[in-house]
């Protein structure tokens, strides 16, 4: 039952689109499934361009699962999306996820950034923006503004959000909630003149995304992004005037998370060196539409976006781990970094991974733009809040209280000053590449280092050759084949595994010749 609840919340607020733009025609990129699905019901639906399978992957999330899928570009009606999501949840029993493209130009675009990793990767190259070096060393800074941050603030900015009948993208309570939180981000500046708040006017609809941003004082140029969305929605639809969608957790808990976020950087007078923007995007609930224009609207000015968090449903506590970081259209070694940042101040929280397996939220937008983009979540994919996208997304059905959502806060402030305060031109250390050979015989190992390894760095290691080699890393000694940091044993010599680091340290690798045979390896690290 909760499972059901689950899909029916989260599918079918793709359905609720705008009245405004009913009889409209616009293009959306979408699976194969779902493509399919979407041909039952509507059979002249046909894909005037499609990337396959194996190619469509996004080259930022190559460590992790291919997208199993291809994906199509097609023009359907709007209102041809209400029967799709329906029927996706009905008989697929999972998320209909799609992109809305404004334009087929738009469509064909997004298609060819995904058609290859290379091309994804051109895409990365041509735009501006520079690899931070993730180095972790804002403790004194850090660690005071985490200890004076509270749930109570988070709570009651819930509380006034959601407070609204709804904020619907094209309701007169959505562009008030946009007003609103103008206002009070305003107010919590503190009058500093290198703080200003704005309004992001979007050319189709009345709600306007506010943006908060404190100039960086010698690397403005450099811009970190943190968002979260404005508008909620009801998946039952009703006028969007008089809907009741709170949408306390999705996602008045992001913004008011970055809105705790912002109140305690100001308290501590911290004045960054890169620019810090903090974003609430309109029309998140009807795809993306908000923050795709923002990220288009900075890639075309060729601004330096070093970083995008997103923060998308931060209250409710689903399953055993406290914080888990979505793997797909994001950018791997961001999360890393953000990996390392909750092991460094926040850690005693649990941490895993999971997918949405769609563009499911704002950090899409940046990604398909090229931006290293993140999204750490409530919950598993599957165990989010079941009241999302209805009357009954309020803060009395988490508790009336903002525990989790203050976890999301602090690493939120943490990843903006760790990420603010580098200076201009700080070069992103160049992991080092060590290659060894030789050949063991049955059961004879050799091992290898110590690797001196950075803080925030991270050791590959991998191995080719004939027979059958196993590999072993560990970090602080020597491993064995029962006592390793990480190990690849399978049945050929090629092997792979890695560490992460969290504190600068020695780390040593093992090849064992589980059979006879010659082996390759090639150890990549970050140095200290
Ligand atoms: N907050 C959700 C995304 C979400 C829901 C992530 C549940 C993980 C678990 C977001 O506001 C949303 O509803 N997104 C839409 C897709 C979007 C393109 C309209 C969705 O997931 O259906
Ligand atoms: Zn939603």
């Amino acid at each position: 039952m909760r499972q059901f609840l689950t899909i029916t919340a989260v599918c079918v607020g793709l359905a609720a689109l705008t009245p405004a733009y009913a009889g409209d025609k616009v293009w959306i990129s979408l699976g194969d499934a779902a493509l399919a699905q979407l041909q039952k019901h509507r059979p002249a639906a046909r894909a005037v361009a499609s990337v396959k399978a194996d190619a469509a992957q996004d080259a930022s999330a190559l460590s992790f699962a291919a997208r199993p899928e291809g994906i199509h570009l097609v023009e359907v009606d709007e209102d041809a999306l209400a029967s799709l999501s329906h029927s996706i949840h009905e008989e697929l029993r999972r998320c209909g996820g799609y992109m809305y493209h404004p334009t087929q130009e738009a469509g064909l675009a997004s298609l060819k950034r995904h058609s290859t990793p290379a091309a994804s990767q051109q895409l990365a190259a041509a735009l501006v923006a520079t690899r931070p070096s993730y180095t972790i060393d804002q403790q004194a800074v850090v660690t005071p503004i985490l200890s004076q941050m509270q749930a109570s603030n988070i709570g009651q900015t819930i509380v006034d959000l959601s407070a609204n009948i709804n904020r619907y993208y094209t309701s007169t309570s959505g562009v008030a909630a946009s007003n609103w939180l103008k206002q009070k981000w305003t107010t919590l500046g503190g009058g500093r003149s290198d703080i200003t708040v704005e309004q992001f006017t979007h050319s189709g609809w009345a709600q306007k995304s506010v943006i908060a941003t404190i100039q960086g004082t010698d690397n403005g140029s450099e811009v970190i992004v943190m968002g979260a969305h404005l508008d909620s929605i009801n998946q039952s639809g009703g006028s969007g005037e008089t809907m009741r969608a709170p949408g306390a957790d999705d996602d008045a808990s992001g913004v008011a998370s970055l809105t705790e976020v912002l109140r305690a950087l100001v308290q501590a007078n911290y004045k960054p060196r890169r620019t810090i923007k903090l974003m609430a995007y309109a029309a998140e609930e009807v795809g993306l539409r908000g923050s795709q224009e923002i990220a288009n609207s900075f890639a075309a000015a060729n601004t330096n976006v070093v970083g995008v968090l997103q923060l998308d449903m931060t209250n409710y506590k689903g399953a055993a781990n406290d914080i888990y970081i979505f793997t797909d259209y994001t950018d791997s070694a961001q999360n890393t970094f953000l990996t390392n940042v909750i092991a460094t101040y926040l850690p005693t929280l649990r941490v895993g991974t999971d997918r949405c397996g769609y563009a499911c939220s704002d950090h899409a937008s940046w990604n398909a733009k090229g931006f290293f983009a993140s999204m750490p979540f409530e919950s598993s994919f599957s165990a989010d809040n079941p009241y999302i996208h209805s009357a009954n997304d309020t803060y009395a059905n988490m508790g009336s209280q903002a525990d989790h959502a203050l976890k999301f806060a602090r690493m939120a402030a943490a990843y903006a000053v760790e990420l603010g305060s580098d200076g201009p031109g700080t070069q992103p250390p160049t992991d080092k590449t060590e290659n060894f050979s030789g050949s063991l015989t049955r059961g004879q190992s050799k091992s290898f280092g110590p690797f001196k390894v950075a803080n925030g760095g991270s050791l590959a290691a991998s191995t080719t050759g004939t027979g059958d080699m196993d590999l072993y890393v560990r970090k602080s000694a020597v491993p064995t084949t029962s006592n390793y940091s990480c190990k690849s044993d399978g049945s050929t010599a090629t092997e792979g595994c890695s560490v992460n680091m969290t504190a600068n340290g020695d780390v040593y690798v093992l090849v064992y010749g589980y059979s006879a045979g010659n082996y390759q390896l090639k150890v990549t690290y970050r140095p200290q």
